[in-house]
């Protein structure tokens, strides 16, 4: 949940001596440097790699830039065949090579009890950025797509589906101990639409993982969307659940996943230490002592957060 970013005044000055965010992401001795960093201020019990979910829609042919202070600006959706081919040529993982240079180092680098995470971003919210251009609110262009032209977006789907699991399982491969997948914009869909865009391309990953990976543990982010959530509960015994913090933490834990996680709104993280310290303890009494639970935010942390009350989080959590 940008445990590495802009809070951090270690990371701003690499982004700085880097150029840009992407410059961060496409050197793995930068990307090493900005994972590492959070884990030498506060010793998490798991890091994930410094990257973006953005990649993917890059390495299948999208112009992608940060404007500073915008946010991603994503160039034209590329043609269906052209995706395709440099999916099957190989030209989308020469692109992403620096991602898995930068697992391999990682995982040299961190104290051996310290949990790798890799990631990707899902295909419905990969999609939205892909057809939008950038950030939306009501992603208007992705659902006249969907529901408009609903073979087109199952391809589209399909292909990210594909995509996404091979990044994955090169990341296992690289030293990745366990792989996360945001679906940030799940919550945007009804119900049917989060089982057909959210729920079931999250299934279809998971099994192509499964056929290189049978034992590394998989975490499901679905934001906001429960009907998603439930249609997930139970469908391989290594899969786990990160609750955003407008869910109910107590109810999701007793779906049926290998653990919960989650789901203290980053939000908090602004109130003083008293504050901090309470609603830390309120999201940890909401899961029973028998339930394995992944203590962690329910969404990315803001830039304005004080470094220290990440500490009183931490302080918290442990005593
Ligand atoms: O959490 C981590 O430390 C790992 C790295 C990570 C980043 N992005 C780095 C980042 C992860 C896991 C992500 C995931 C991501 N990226 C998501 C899914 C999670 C979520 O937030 O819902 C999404 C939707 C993105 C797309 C994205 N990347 C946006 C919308 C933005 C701009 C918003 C912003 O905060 O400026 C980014 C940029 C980005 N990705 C930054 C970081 C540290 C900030 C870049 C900077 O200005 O330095």
């Amino acid at each position: 949940m940008r445990q590495a970013g802009r809070y951090l005044p270690e990371y701003r000055v690499l982004r700085a001596e880097a150029g840009g965010f992407l410059d961060l992401c496409d050197n793995p001795d930068f990307a090493t440097e900005v994972t590492l960093q959070p884990i030498r201020r506060y010793g998490f019990d798991g890091s994930i790699l410094f990257s973006d979910i953005l990649t993917i829609p890059r390495a299948l042919g999208q112009d992608l830039a940060f404007a500073a202070g915008e946010g991603p600006v994503l160039g034209a959706l590329p043609d269906h065949a052209g995706m395709e081919d440099r999916l099957a040529s190989g030209q989308a993982a020469v692109v992403l090579d620096p991602a898995y240079r930068a697992v391999s180092q990682i995982r040299g680098a961190l104290p051996e009890t310290t949990t790798l995470i890799g990631f990707a971003g899902a295909p419905w919210t990969l999609a939205t950025y892909m057809i939008e251009g950038g950030a939306s609110k009501s992603y208007a262009a992705t659902k006249a797509m969907a529901y408009g032209n609903p073979s087109g977006f199952a391809a589209l789907i399909d292909l990210l589906v594909r995509s996404v699991a091979q990044h994955l399982i090169a990341q296992i491969k690289a030293g990745a101990d366990a792989v996360m997948i945001f679906d940030s914009w799940a919550g945007s869909l009804d119900q049917a639409a989060q089982l057909a865009w959210s729920s079931a391309p999250l299934k279809a990953i998971v099994r192509l993982i499964r056929q290189e990976a049978p034992d590394t543990p998989v975490i499901l982010f679905p934001r906001k969307a429960m009907f998603a959530a439930r249609d997930l509960s139970g469908f391989d015994a290594l899969v786990s659940l990160q609750v955003d913090y407008s869910n109910d933490l107590r109810s999701a834990s007793a779906l049926e996943f290998a653990a919960i996680q989650g789901n203290l709104d980053p939000g908090r993280l602004l109130g003083d230490r008293e504050s901090v310290e309470a609603a830390t303890r309120d999201v940890i009494g909401r899961v029973d002592r028998e339930r394995s639970h992944v203590f962690n935010l329910g969404h990315g942390i803001f830039k304005e957060s004080d470094p220290d009350a990440v500490h009183w989080v931490l302080d918290a959590v442990r005593s």
